[in-house]
C-alpha cells in the first residue's frame, strides 16, 4: 500500500512549526535585484496562496506572467496586475483533473509560439477523500502527480520549453519536505481509482510529493543527459498560511487555521526561496537541486534510485497512452 509520511494534519503542522524557525543559509544570497525582465513564466494554481504570490513577485520583477487557473479568471489576474503594477499578466484556464484542458493550454502556447523561461508546477490538491476524475483516476493522483507528468512532457515535446545549454530555462516543482519517509511507488495503486477517507488522503498528499520528486529527478536525467539544458529542480516552501487546509474536517481546520495564521509564513514571505530558485545564477549549469526554503538538501534517498525513476517513467507513459489518445511523450 502506498504510504506518505503524515496521515495526521496536526503532526504535519507541528513539523511545519519546527521548520518555521530553521536557519536558512542561502537567504542572504537572495537579491532584491534578481529579476525576470524579458522572461515568460507560467504558474499552475496561480489564483491562490503560493501560486498567487509567485505571480505577483514575477510580475514585479519584469516577467510576462501566465497564470494557469481553474477559477477566478479574470479576477485573480486583475489583482496581480494591481499588486505588481504590471500589465504584462494573462490567464489561462487549466483544470488538472481534466487532461483535455492541459492539451488546450499547450496547444495555445505552441500556436502563439510562446517559449517558457520558467515553469512553476505549483498546483496541488489536499482533497480530504478520494474523488474520481473524468478519465477514471483519483483526483490526488492526477493533480499532485500525473498531470504534471503530462504537462511537462507536452511542453517539452511541443517545444514550448526548449532544452538549450545557453538559455537554460527552468522547471520548478513545488514540493514538500513531507515527501520524506514515504513508501516506494506502489504500482498496484498506480492510476487506479478506489475509495478512501481522510487519513489515507493526508498520507497520499505526502506520498504524491515523493512520486513527484522521483519523476522530477528522472525527467532531469532524461533531459539533461550530458549537460544542463533545462534546470529541473524541486523546492519545499516550508509552512505557508494558505488555503491548503480548506478540506480538512471542520474542528481540525479551526485549530489549524489558528496555528497557520500565527506561526506559518505568509505567501509573500514563503515565495522568496521560490523566486531565488527561478532567478539566481547559483543554479546555472546545475539541475536536480532541492531546496527546503533556503536550505539546500538531498531529497529522500529513494528519489534518486535510477531503476525506480525509469520504472515510474515507463508506467506513467503506459498509463498516459492508455487513457489519452493524444499522449506525446518527450524523447530527446
Ligand atoms: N501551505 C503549505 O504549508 C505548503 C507546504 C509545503 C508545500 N506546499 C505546496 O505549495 C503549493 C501551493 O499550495 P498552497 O499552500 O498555496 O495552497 P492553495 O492556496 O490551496 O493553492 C493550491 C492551488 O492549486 C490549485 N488547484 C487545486 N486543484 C487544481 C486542479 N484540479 N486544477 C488546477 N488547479 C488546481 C488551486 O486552485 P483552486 O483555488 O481552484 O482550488 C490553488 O490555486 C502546493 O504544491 C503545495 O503542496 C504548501
Amino acid at each position: 500500500m502506498a504510504e506518505g509520511r503524515f496521515d495526521n494534519p496536526v503532526v504535519a503542522s507541528l513539523a511545519g512549526f519546527y521548520d518555521r524557525f530553521r536557519k536558512q543559509p542561502l537567504k542572504p544570497r537572495f537579491k532584491a535585484t534578481d529579476n525576470l525582465e524579458g522572461k515568460t513564466v507560467f504558474i499552475t494554481g496561480a489564483n491562490s496562496g503560493l501560486g498567487f504570490a509567485i505571480s505577483v513577485e514575477a510580475a514585479k520583477r519584469g516577467a510576462h506572467v501566465i497564470m494557469g487557473c481553474r477559477r477566478q479568471i479574470p479576477e485573480a489576474g486583475e489583482k496581480v496586475k494591481k499588486l505588481s503594477g504590471s500589465e504584462n499578466v494573462e490567464m489561462c484556464y487549466i483544470d488538472l483533473t481534466k487532461i483535455e484542458t492541459i492539451h488546450q493550454v499547450v496547444d495555445q502556447f505552441a500556436e502563439e509560439h510562446i517559449r517558457l523561461d520558467v515553469t512553476f508546477l505549483n498546483a496541488a490538491s489536499a482533497a480530504s477523500k478520494s474523488r474520481p476524475t473524468e478519465s477514471g483516476q483519483d483526483e490526488l493522483f492526477l493533480v499532485n502527480y500525473f498531470s504534471n507528468f503530462i504537462l511537462t512532457n507536452l511542453l517539452l515535446s511541443r517545444g514550448v520549453i526548449q532544452p538549450d545549454a545557453e538559455v537554460q530555462s527552468r522547471i520548478i516543482f513545488i514540493s514538500s519536505d513531507s515527501h520524506r519517509g514515504s513508501s516506494a511507488v506502489d504500482y498496484n495503486e498506480f492510476g487506479r481509482y478506489f475509495d478512501y477517507g481522510v487519513f489515507k488522503a493526508m498520507s497520499n498528499y505526502s506520498y504524491f510529493k515523493f512520486v513527484l520528486n522521483t519523476y522530477a529527478t528522472e525527467l532531469s536525467r532524461r533531459v539533461n543527459r550530458d549537460k544542463t539544458v533545462v534546470q529541473i529542480n524541486c523546492i519545499c516552501p516550508g509552512p505557508v498560511n494558505t488555503n491548503i487546509i480548506r478540506e480538512t474536517p471542520l474542528l481540525i481546520r479551526i485549530i489549524l487555521r489558528g496555528i497557520f495564521s500565527i506561526i506559518f509564513r505568509s505567501p509573500k514571505q514563503a515565495v522568496q526561496p521560490v523566486i531565488y530558485m527561478a532567478t539566481s545564477g547559483d543554479f546555472n549549469n546545475r539541475t536536480n537541486q532541492y531546496l527546503h526554503m533556503f536550505i539546500p538538501k538531498r531529497m529522500d534517498e529513494k528519489v534518486y534510485d535510477e531503476a525506480e525513476g525509469k520504472k515510474l517513467w515507463e508506467e506513467s507513459e503506459k498509463l498516459w497512452k492508455r487513457i489519452d489518445k493524444k499522449a506525446e511523450v518527450f524523447t530527446k
